[in-house]
């Protein structure tokens, strides 16, 4: 009966086994096809008595990983906005769960502590941010935007003489808060968990979907006196990578008493360029600021970062103490965001800015804007393509639009092709919709992807675009999903990407 202990012997083998499977897996990657080749493991749900040891285990998941695994660390993933993991970063990442340290405070791990402390100094002068400002690692934007909207939160607590953490919202009225169309779904999540009602948001745009109107917002201050309000500036719209305008909104709240959060979970990189920096122009002047670190900083996930202007907020929004802690001057960084017990994320974080420094992640990040700028170029030359939107940073919105094709029937078409990219795999995105429109948004964030890997998205969608139409003739729209579907198709051929 094997027992973690008696396993003891295994432990090199076992770490062999995942490190050379490994190198195979990431070997293949680039020119894998990147959906799964299964819908997921037929895994037994029934908890097994008896184990089968370490290795075989090990095997067991290896293979129904190599079968249905996404490859979505590989360069021609581009839906949602997902990075891979880089050479330093993964290397980092496997230390840390070797090492196995919680980062909560200098007591558990004075190693983890300080990578932590390094790499947010790090991370604010990569993006410019005041070196007086607090920051923490997270899971992610989504934690991120959390923690930052609890600082948030805390400042309108005590702008009304309440300490919101100690004493509840003790009667105050709900909070005000302000934003553009763009704001992310996961700063809606925040919100809600945060007890602020996500349905209280005042999305300020002109048509409900875009930029914040910026007189709208002036008015709606002006309106509010001097009642504390929280406004979220959005740097990376997730359809278009469009900005609301931190600048102006900044400008207008700071003869308010509002509190500006910026949700810049990949448009903060935006930031790193001479080419991009405009927009986010203002940044430092904001009191809070989310972003990712498994986007388009390329580290495994899960990992984010928010940063605050004044330092007691985080700490008085997530402050925890027992004696059994212990105490040290130093601040503990599980008391600066919503975990206490923490994985090391920052080793990843350290090892990939210690690698690649400002200059190559600088570098990465002008690639992907000039291959986005490149499809971009390419849907404008197509005869059947439509771009929806500009390309200001590393996301490409447009659909396929064939001439004389009814428009009432093209967002099923859309739909459709969307359907068959992930079925097909070449590439990986599917559709959203943006300005009442179905379309396509691939991002571009990941470290190995090249002009190959991103030529093959206005390839696929023209020749899946063809096929659809052909496929389905006039009766596109009035055929139930299911048979509009189709037979799935015979896998395509993986196109090489010319690296
Ligand atoms: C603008 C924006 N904010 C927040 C998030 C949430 O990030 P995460 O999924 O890492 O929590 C995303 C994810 O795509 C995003 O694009």
């Amino acid at each position: 009966m094997p027992d973690p202990l008696s396993d003891h012997a295994n432990l090199a083998a076992a770490l062999d086994l995942a490190a050379s499977e490994a190198k195979v897996y990431l070997a293949g990657i680039d020119d894998a096809l990147v959906r799964p080749r299964t819908s997921g493991p037929s895994q037994d749900m029934d908890l097994p008595d008896e184990g089968i040891g370490s290795l075989a285990a090990l095997a067991e998941l290896i293979e129904s990983a190599d079968e249905s695994s996404t490859r979505s660390a590989g360069p021609r993933f581009f839906h949602f906005v997902m990075g891979g993991g880089t050479p330093a970063a993964l290397g980092a990442d496997w230390l840390a769960s070797t090492l196995d340290q919680n980062a909560y405070n200098w007591i558990s791990s004075p190693f983890a502590s300080r990578l932590e402390q390094v790499s947010v100094e790090w991370l604010k002068d990569l993006f410019g941010l005041p070196g007086e400002w607090s920051g923490v690692i997270t899971t992610g934007a989504t934690m991120a935007n959390f923690a930052s909207l609890a600082a948030a939160r805390r400042w309108w607590g005590l702008q009304q003489g309440v300490d919101i953490e100690a004493d509840g919202f003790s009667g105050l009225p709900p909070m005000t808060i302000l934003s553009s169309g763009y704001i992310h779904v996961s700063a809606l999540k925040a919100i809600a968990m945060l007890g602020l009602g996500r349905d209280r948001v005042r999305r300020l745009s002109r048509d409900g979907a875009g930029r914040i109107d910026l007189d709208a917002l002036a008015s709606v201050l002006r309106e509010r006196n001097q009642e504390p309000v929280v406004i979220v500036a959005n740097a990376g719209d997730v359809n278009t990578g469009d900005f609301d305008p931190l600048a102006d909104i900044l400008a207008i709240a700071r003869r308010h008493s509002a509190w500006v959060h910026v949700d810049g979970a990949f448009g903060l990189f935006a930031a790193l360029s001479p080419l991009t920096r405009h927009l986010v122009e203002g940044l430092e002047h904001a009191d809070s600021v989310a972003v990712d670190g498994h986007k388009w900083l390329n580290v495994p996930y899960d990992s984010g970062y928010a940063f605050v202007r004044d330092p007691s907020y985080l700490a008085g929004a997530f402050g925890a103490s027992a004696s059994y802690l212990g105490r040290d001057a130093r601040p503990a960084f599980g008391n600066l965001g919503p975990e206490m017990s923490r994985r090391a994320r920052s080793l990843a974080v350290w090892a990939t800015l210690r690698a690649y420094g400002r200059s190559g992640i600088r570098a990465m990040v002008e690639r992907h804007v000039r291959l986005a700028q490149r499809v971009g170029e390419q849907v404008d030359a197509a005869p059947d393509l439509e771009r929806l939107a500009e390309v200001r940073l590393n996301v490409v919105c447009f659909r396929f639009r064939p001439p004389g094709f009814p428009e009432d029937r093209l967002d099923d078409l859309n739909r459709r092709i969307g359907e068959m990219v992930l079925e097909d795999g070449r590439v990986y995105f599917g559709t959203t919709e943006y300005d009442g429109k179905v379309a396509f948004r691939p991002a571009i964030v990941n470290w190995r992807t090249r002009e190959g890997d991103v030529d093959l998205i206005v390839t696929t969608v023209r020749e899946l675009g063809a096929r659809a139409i052909a496929r389905a003739g006039p009766g596109l729209q009035a055929k139930p999903a299911t048979e509009a579907a189709g037979e799935p198709e015979a896998p395509a051929e993986v196109a090489k990407p010319q690296h």
